[in-house]
């Protein structure tokens, strides 16, 4: 084996077949059905999405151009079509569903409200004339810095009716992160609300947004102010004013203003686990495209279901699984407003229950937190409606996966593991349900239309199983990113230089296996080199995730005069009862030993520190480059905005060497 490549060492065997009556009901039901749909976009790429683009889309002036290649790696897709993304998710429905609920809104009090697909389409054209009459038009930058409720997609909604570029803001970042993302796009107005509920504490969105605008951010010209949680606030005559006043003055039909199906629907910051934000551009056409294409081919949505993906509308996966793919295709959503454990960790499966969620979405993350809690909390539940459950943000471990899959899922329900980033828009490698059998921990094959190859540093496709390499994406698709905010050679430099061009670098390193499965092995700044081997972090993490007292694992590179590397883990444990030393070094002992069993020695690790919690991004990414940086003493220079908790910083031990 070449050592110079990455190797994969982790050997998972345990497959999973989807149940005859989950395929026979299925969009896409059978292997040969989907081996069909792949050959008809093997044969003829731009046909395959022109077709998806007429069938999926409503559209004002159809297309003759299907993919403009004409500026690589600016690519467009069916440029010289136009629509408007909010007609696609709310009035063609209108006809045949008006009375259907879209939206079932659940706040952290636990009231819950309701908005038919028709109550929807009122208030997002009420608003969208709310914004008209502050001065914002097409093109207009405008920042949604609100909770997860109803008003923060209708405000999304609102600006793609009117044809602003909205840019949304995660509620829980600082008073800095808001600043720098205003500045960044010079936008016009912000929408934000008195405050929101999280945990059972207030989260103060408009004072930090008052911080934030002391600081500078010249260009905002009006605050819209949502009341929701009535506490008192400051008002600046003037520049803002109170949502519910403005609305109620509003006409509710706005005609929607048709846009280039290239024109910029929103721009988002990348939640920054690897670096400084940048501001991902995404298009109209494509954008929406590609969502609601995954809403079928993955989620298999259907008419009865009840979608809950419970991302906050503050990343991708809430623009495209809540605020956009769902709506567009008719589906009935849940949201959520507050903290996954609160009053107590039964509050996700009651949700489920009470609302009789079909399709449930969520991060390996909150996946371990609730095998940290125990499996007696979600047995109390009726969880007897879900029929598909997903997973999206970080490599599952196969532990976490088969606890998904038997305490969640009770042995009945796939998982769909999504590999996708913010850049790629929407899922590129994930199951189809009805037609692939799964594997704990793989993402499982590209989807149709979607070419992506595992690529060594000279861009050579990795050829023999279980060697790993780059990530790459080798032909444009219609939900890419279409450049960074105001930066095109970044857009170059990050994606694109390392492969001249050709390929999109997706950043992640991962292999195939015998079934041409795809593992992502982690991301490519992670990768250890111990003793000449080039390993993930990902199958380290996994082995010890699967011992039954480990909660949550990190493993980082430490430098080391012998071995190059030497493999370092930061563990969390499920017993939360502090161990005595004595206890602590039998455990080390026996990890180490564990670590050797599952994946052998060269994967063991040399130094063990348990911690009561691993530094995240506010999406619940584990920061390795954070901790590599603590590891090493070295003083921490790099963007902490994106943090989780910065009390982690303080708690996890200083190395001492
Ligand atoms: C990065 C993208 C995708 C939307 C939410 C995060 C990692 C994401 C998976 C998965 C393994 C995954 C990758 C990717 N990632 N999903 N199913 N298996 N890794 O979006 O913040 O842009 O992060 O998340 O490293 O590159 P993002």
């Amino acid at each position: 084996m070449n050592k110079e490549n990455i190797e994969s060492i982790l050997h998972e065997k345990r497959i999973f077949f989807p149940s005859s009556e989950f395929s026979a009901a299925a969009h896409i039901p059978s292997k040969d059905n989907l081996h069909k749909i792949h050959s008809i976009a093997n044969r003829d790429f731009e046909g395959f999405w022109a077709t998806q683009a007429k069938t999926e889309l409503t559209w004002h002036q159809d297309f003759t151009t299907v993919l403009d290649r004409s500026n690589p790696p600016f690519y467009g897709w069916f440029i010289d079509g136009t629509l408007n993304v909010s007609f696609n998710c709310i009035d063609r429905h209108l006809e045949a569903h008006g009375e259907k609920i879209a939206i079932i809104s659940e706040r952290e009090s636990g009231e819950i409200t309701t908005l038919t697909y028709r109550q929807l389409y009122q208030r997002v054209c009420r608003f969208a004339n709310v914004l008209k009459s502050q001065g914002v038009s097409i093109g207009d930058r405008v920042i949604i810095y609100l909770p997860m409720i109803s008003e923060a997609i209708i405000a999304m909604q609102a600006c793609a009716r009117i044809g602003a570029i909205h840019s949304v803001v995660f509620g829980g970042f600082s008073a800095q992160s808001l600043k720098d993302r205003i500045e960044n796009t010079r936008a016009k107005l912000l929408i934000t609300a008195d405050g929101g509920y999280r945990g059972g504490k207030i989260v103060p969105l408009k004072a930090t947004a008052d911080i934030a605008l002391a600081k500078g951010c010249p260009t905002i010209e009006q605050v819209i102010v949502l009341k929701c949680t009535n506490q008192s606030i400051t008002i600046e005559q003037g520049r803002d004013i109170w949502w519910h006043e403005a609305e109620a003055n509003a006409h509710d039909k706005c005609t929607p203003t048709w846009v280039n199906a290239e024109h910029p629907l929103f721009i988002l910051y990348t939640s920054g686990s690897t670096g400084k934000p940048k501001g991902i551009q995404h298009s109209s056409a494509g954008y929406l495209l590609g969502t609601i294409t995954t809403m079928k081919w993955v989620f298999d949505i259907r008419q009865e279901d009840i979608f809950w993906c419970t991302a906050d509308v503050g990343w991708i996966t809430g623009h495209s699984y809540v605020a956009y793919g769902p709506l567009a295709a008719g589906a009935t959503i849940v949201i959520y407003e507050g903290a996954p454990s609160f009053p107590d960790g039964g509050r996700f499966w009651k949700i489920c229950q009470d609302h009789k969620v079909s399709i449930f979405y969520t991060a390996p993350t909150a996946i371990r937190l609730f095998m940290k809690m125990g499996k007696e909390i979600p047995e109390s539940y009726d969880l007897s409606r879900l029929r598909l459950l997903g997973s999206v943000g970080e490599p599952i471990n196969p532990e976490a996966w088969i606890w998904y899959h038997q305490v969640i899922g009770r042995e009945r329900c796939p998982i769909v593991d999504t590999w996708w980033q913010t850049e790629t828009g929407v899922h590129m490698i994930a199951p189809v349900p009805g037609a692939i059998p799964t594997k704990p921990g793989s993402c499982t094959l590209p989807l149709p239309g979607i070419c992506v190859a595992i690529v060594d540093e000279e861009g050579n496709p990795v050829t023999s199983p279980h060697e790993g390499g780059h990530l790459v994406i080798t032909q444009p698709w219609p939900s890419m990113v279409r450049t960074i905010w105001g930066d095109k050679q970044s857009y170059y430099d990050i994606y694109w230089r390392k492969f001249e061009g050709k390929y999109y670098l997706a950043g992640d390193s991962a292999h195939l296996d015998e079934d041409g499965y795809f593992w992502i092995l982690g991301r490519d700044d992670d990768i250890l080199n111990v003793a000449g081997h080039r390993l993930g972090t990902m199958e380290i993490e996994s082995a010890l995730v699967a011992h039954p007292q480990v909660a949550e694992a990190a493993i980082i590179g430490r430098p080391d005069g012998i071995k190059g590397e030497a493999i370092l883990a930061y563990i969390t444990l499920k017993d939360i009862e502090p161990l005595d030393e004595e206890k602590q070094n039998l455990l080390i002992q026996e990890l180490r030993i564990w670590v050797s069993h599952q994946i052998g020695p060269i994967a063991r690790p040399d130094e063990i520190k348990f911690v009561d919690n691993l530094p995240k991004t506010r999406s619940g990414k584990i920061m390795r480059r954070l901790l590599r940086s603590i590891s090493r003493g070295e003083i921490i220079t790099q963007d902490i905005s994106t943090l989780e908790s910065e009390s982690t910083l303080a708690q996890t031990p200083q190395s001492k060497s």
